[in-house]
């Protein structure tokens, strides 16, 4: 059973952050000319009203983009992240938030192609309508892990893989893991991009040291927090795990991260960090 939606989350702080990321990911495939493709193994609807009863029911965009939304300076990934977000609002005010695959979009160029996989009946309807007619878009109601086997490697040989499941399952972190393995297997000059979720601290490092044990290499890990982990269990942070990190991505990321936490922190908590799980 599917429960997880993520209009409720929608702009929220892991969702910047990992957009954010998202952003850097895909302005460094641009730096060539030859076509790349992405592949969104759990993509939900592509964009949120956050006036909609779902969005405002806990407001957690208020920990995310509200905050941000007014940002004229700020690290060159933000201007162009929230270049995207701009794109969706023209009347100048953030009423709809862009998901991962509304990123992506803005920045794909004519030969570029993307593929989106989500398993919700709803979300996949509404995906589906998002992107009504665009041909560069393919849109699959498939397990997203799945896709991995299915449609890797590319035939374009470059691009990127953002997995990003819903956490609903008590094994997500084995089958995430399993997923990149096999992914990994199949395309290794592929980038994959995985983001989890961080309540506490045991759990996140438990999964990092079974990444290190996987036998995938050059791995690059991020993190993001503007709470404490003092034991509450609650979304205190979220990372990133990026596989292929492109060239200058670790330097973005030292720049782009002590800023956005000094954006977004509440009074002092949480943390950042940009660490190699993994060498070359
Ligand atoms: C965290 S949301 C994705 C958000 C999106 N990537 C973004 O950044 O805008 C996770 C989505 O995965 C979907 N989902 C759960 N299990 C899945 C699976 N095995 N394959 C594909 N989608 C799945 C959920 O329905 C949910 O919409």
């Amino acid at each position: 059973m599917l429960s997880y939606r993520h209009g409720f989350h929608a702009g929220n702080h892991a969702d910047v952050f990992k957009h954010l990321v998202l952003t850097l990911l895909v302005r460094s495939l641009l730096r060539k000319e030859k076509p790349f493709f992405y592949l969104d193994t759990h993509a939900a609807a592509g964009r949120y009203d956050l006036g909609s009863a779902m969005a405002r029911k806990n407001r957690e965009y208020e920990t995310g983009i509200v905050p941000l939304w007014k940002v004229k300076d700020g690290p060159e990934a933000v201007r162009a992240y929230l270049e995207a977000v701009r794109a969706l609002n023209p009347d100048g005010k953030p009423r709809f938030y862009p998901g991962s695959p509304r990123i992506v979009r803005h920045y794909l160029r004519p030969g570029d192609r993307m593929a989106l996989c989500e398993l919700h009946p709803n979300e996949v309807k509404t995906l589906g309508d998002e992107f009504a007619g665009d041909k560069q878009v393919k849109i699959h109601h498939l397990d997203g892990y799945q896709a991995l086997k299915a449609l890797l490697p590319p035939p374009e040989r470059r691009g990127l893989v953002l997995i990003d499941p819903a956490f609903e399952l008590s094994d997500e972190r084995r089958r995430l893991l399993d997923a990149l393995k096999e992914g990994y297997r199949r395309w290794a000059t592929g980038i994959f991009a995985a983001w989890y979720p961080i309540q506490d601290r045991a759990t996140a490092d438990e999964f990092l040291r079974r990444f290190k044990k996987s036998g995938i290499h050059n791995v690059l890990a991020a993190e993001f927090s503007i709470l404490d982990y003092d034991g509450t269990l609650r979304l205190n942070g979220s990372g990133m795990v990026i596989i292929n990190p492109p060239w200058k991505l670790e330097e973005d990321l030292r720049s782009l991260l002590p800023w956005l936490w000094e954006k977004l922190a509440a009074d002092g908590q949480g943390m950042w960090r940009v660490e190699w799980l993994v060498g070359e």
